[in-house]
Order: C-alpha cells, then sequence, then structure tokens
C-alpha cells in the first residue's frame, strides 16, 4: 500500500497585518479530518524557515521533507476539503496533477509576462497555467520544487523586493513545470475551486425550495478562499466551517463513512437525523449484533435500510409505498429483503374497512430487533408495539419520532413502559432543542428511543 502525505504551510509571519490562523484553523481541522479518514499523514508546517522571506516559500521545503512518501499533495492554508471527498492518492498514477487556474485571464496573462523575464525561451500557455495552491504529485516530482528554491534563493533580493504585481511563487512553479519532461494531469474544477464568489457558488438554489445546501458544498472537493480580502476569507471559512462542523468528527470516523452513503432529517423529511443513526451505529455494530436479524417498519425510500444493513445480517424492509425508491437506494446491499404490506386498517372507496395484515403472513419468526417507523398516530404505534410483542416476545425496539408532536407516538410507548412491556434502554439522536428537521417540525422531546435492549 502506497504511504501519502498533504502538506500544509500555515505560519503566523509579520509580513501580514492577518493572523494566518485566523482562517487556517478551520483549513487545518478539515485536512486533519479527511486524512485519517483516509489514512494519509499529514505534515503541517508552522515554523518559518528563516532563510526565507516569505512564508511562502516554506512550500518548497516539501522536498527534502516528503521522504519515504510515495504520493504527496501541497494544498494551501486557506484551502478547506470537503469531509467525504474520495481519495485523490487512487485517482492518479505518477503525474503532476493541479487544476487549471483561469479565473482571471488577465492577471494570468500579466503574470507570465512579469516572470517572463526569468524564463528565456520558454513559453507557458494560458490554458496549462495551474493553480498552485493545490498539487498532487510522487515522490519522482520532488525534484522540481528543490529547483524553485534554488531559483528563488538565486534571486532572492529582487523576489523579495517585487513590485510588478503577478503573485508569488505559483506563476514560477509554473515555468518550472513547463521546463521538465512530466506528464500532466488536469484535474477537474472540484479538486480546488477558485472564484467561487465569481461563480455564485456561495449561493444555493432558491427555486427548488428543498435544499439549500450552497453550490460549493454541493459540487465542490476542495473549496479555495481566494480572491477576496482576508477579512472576507476569515469570515468565510468560519462560517462554512460553523455550518459543516459536525461533518469532521474525528471521533466518529469510524461512521462516517456508512452515514454518508445515505441521506438525514436535515434534507429529507422521512428519515431521522445523522445523529439518530450514529447512535444505532454505536449501540449496535459489534459482534454481537452482526448475526441478528432486524425489520424496518416504515423504510420509505431506504435512506436507513441502507446502514442498517452494514449492522445486521439480515434486513427485512417493510412499506406499502415507495419501494422502487428504497430497492434503488439499497441496490448494493444483499443482506435486504423489502415487502410490500399494508400495516394498517383503513376505509376503502366504498365504506367497508380493510384489515391490516398480519405481520406473521409476511415476516419471519426469528427476529431480533424491530425499527418502528410507520405510522405515527397512538393507535397505529400501539398496534405496531402489540404485533412485534405477539411475534418475538424478546425483541429489542428501536423507535424514532418519540417527541413528534403532538406526542402521540410517545403516548404508546410511554403506556407500554408504565404497563410493563416496555423499558426504555436509553434516548437516542438529537434533542427537542438541537433537531433540525427539513419538515420545520419542533419536536417536544428525543428524536427516538431504543427499549428492551439485548
Ligand atoms: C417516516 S417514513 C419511514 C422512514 C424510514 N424508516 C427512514 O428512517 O428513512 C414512514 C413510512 O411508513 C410507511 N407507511 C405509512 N403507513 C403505512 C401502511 N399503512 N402500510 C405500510 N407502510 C406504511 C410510509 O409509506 C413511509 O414510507
Amino acid at each position: 500500500m502506497s504511504k501519502n502525505l498533504i502538506y500544509m504551510v500555515a505560519i503566523n509571519h509579520d509580513s501580514s497585518e492577518y493572523k494566518n490562523t485566523d482562517y487556517s484553523q478551520y483549513s487545518i481541522k478539515s485536512w486533519e479530518y479527511w486524512c485519517k479518514r483516509n489514512n494519509v499523514d499529514f505534515m503541517l508546517v508552522t515554523e518559518h524557515d528563516d532563510r526565507l522571506g516569505k512564508p511562502i516559500w516554506n512550500k518548497e521545503l516539501i522536498y527534502e521533507r516528503a521522504d519515504g512518501y510515495d504520493k504527496i499533495g501541497v494544498v494551501d492554508s486557506d484551502t478547506m476539503i470537503k469531509w467525504d471527498a474520495p481519495n485523490i492518492f487512487e485517482m492518479y498514477d505518477d503525474e503532476f496533477c493541479g487544476v487549471l487556474d483561469n479565473v482571471n485571464l488577465k492577471w494570468v496573462h500579466d503574470s507570465l509576462q512579469v516572470y517572463g523575464k526569468f524564463f528565456d525561451g520558454i513559453n507557458v500557455d494560458i490554458d496549462e497555467y495551474i493553480n498552485a495552491g493545490v498539487l498532487f504529485f510522487t515522490k519522482k516530482h520532488l525534484s522540481l520544487f528543490k529547483d524553485i528554491l534554488d531559483f528563488y534563493l538565486k534571486n532572492q533580493e529582487e523576489l523579495d523586493n517585487w513590485n510588478k504585481g503577478g503573485g508569488k511563487e505559483q506563476t514560477i512553479l509554473n515555468y518550472h513545470l513547463k521546463k521538465t519532461d512530466f506528464k500532466r494531469k488536469f484535474l477537474t474544477p472540484s479538486w480546488n475551486l477558485l472564484g467561487m464568489h465569481k461563480k455564485q457558488m456561495f449561493t444555493h438554489n432558491w427555486q427548488l425550495n428543498e435544499d439549500k445546501t450552497p453550490f460549493f458544498v454541493k459540487y465542490g472537493f476542495i473549496w479555495h478562499f481566494t480572491g477576496f480580502g482576508i477579512p472576507d476569507r476569515i469570515n468565510l471559512m468560519k462560517q462554512t466551517w460553523e455550518l459543516f462542523e459536525k461533518h469532521y468528527d474525528i471521533d466518529n470516523i469510524k461512521y462516517d463513512k456508512i452515514l454518508d452513503l445515505t441521506r438525514h432529517r436535515d434534507v429529507e423529511k422521512s428519515t431521522t437525523t445523522r445523529k439518530f443513526k450514529k447512535d444505532i451505529l454505536d449501540t449496535f455494530l459489534n459482534d454481537k449484533f452482526k448475526d441478528k436479524v432486524l425489520v424496518e417498519i416504515g423504510c420509505h425510500k431506504g435512506n436507513s435500510t441502507k446502514y442498517l444493513s452494514k449492522i445486521f445480517k439480515k434486513v427485512y424492509a417493510v412499506d406499502k409505498w415507495h419501494l422502487d425508491k428504497a430497492k434503488e437506494h439499497c441496490k448494493d446491499c444483499d443482506n435486504v429483503e423489502f415487502v410490500k404490506a399494508n400495516l394498517y386498517p383503513y376505509r376503502k372507496g366504498d365504506g367497508s374497512i380493510q384489515n391490516a395484515e398480519d405481520w406473521g403472513d409476511f415476516l419471519p419468526s426469528n427476529v431480533d430487533v424491530v425499527f418502528i417507523d410507520a405510522g405515527h398516530e397512538y393507535q397505529q404505534v400501539k398496534s405496531d408495539i402489540e404485533n412485534a410483542l405477539k411475534l418475538w416476545p424478546n425483541v429489542s425496539f428501536i423507535f424514532d419520532d418519540y417527541g413528534l408532536p403532538p406526542g402521540e407516538v410517545k403516548k404508546a410507548i410511554d403506556e407500554h413502559v408504565e404497563e410493563g412491556n416496555l423499558k426504555i434502554s436509553k434516548f437516542i439522536g438529537d434533542s427537542a432543542d438541537d433537531l433540525i428537521s427539513a419538515a420545520n417540525t419542533k419536536f417536544i422531546d428525543m428524536e427516538g428511543c431504543i427499549c428492551n435492549l439485548m
């Protein structure tokens, strides 16, 4: 297996009136999380090498610091990586990878002009000019950074006092890269989302009125907060962190890959929160339950079915509607059986009553855990509990929507607790204050509970 490294320079330095940490703190937390999740080492440089002028030249020192690594990424401290971005190191072989920087072509053109005097006879084309803030390459490319550092040291006085514009090391890197015979790979813009404000990426599709996720989060893997002043950068990175911080929970990394496979209550009305699902994983993802059978009463589009299938040996998912969507969402889960059934009596068009189907007719006798999440009226929940206890006297219960107003689910559960049929083992999911629901429902109690935990 290859050993890979992300290298970031984040130095507070008196050459800037702002502290780098004012914004890099968010960058660092995002990269730390992603590296841990993808088994990549993270090298953070916070000490300036006094041989150098501005902190940015510390990036070049990667050539002497990446010993023992196969693939390397150099990322600027004004970038953040999306929590579930794929492992980029698995997406290239031996190429030098970057994203074209074409946000401001005049700036690129002028920069190539002013630095061109150092690179006689070398022509970098505008459509091969990459942004230096996010680079991925291999150990065989490290010599490039030594060449750039040598170039800098040779021209240090001029470069440290440079007043002709055109940035600092990016154009120099592009000229040096052009001198090599490295095979190059231009990554899609999502791997270094530049000019986000110009592309209106901080907004969302308000016409749909259903998903308020900003475009940069939806369509980008690495967000580059550049092209505006540092106070704006600090603000935007801080806001981004505060909005999505919950996805970067290093302590729960072991669950995140599973939780990212499915949708949660903040964007999908008829499922549970991420926290609810996490609590289920925390309780059941272990040796004790890996050979057990779960029934989900009311599976809707399979948003819970999918992660439950990673916990239990077999999952039966019951619903009267939505099964096509649920099957599609769970098409890679080979231990799920979908069951179409009508769970409650209802009045037909001719006024007669259609009885509910008998659970024993469509569910097996060896069920260990039942997840009750279909009808939310008192009578419906009460009958679900009674049906389950009748068929499987020792079953453990998971209930969603304990605190759903006006309290019918809670009433049915509490009554059975009082009667001694159920014992609440723990409350799970979000509290009434924390719960964010796409349906805008204000809960009156905890989101869910587990009863009779075996
Ligand atoms: C809240 S959703 C289930 C969400 C799912 N458990 C999850 O976590 O993503 C409730 C489901 O119960 C189903 N349902 C309601 N009444 C039903 C009935 N009479 N028979 C079968 N399914 C029913 C609905 O079709 C709906 O898909």
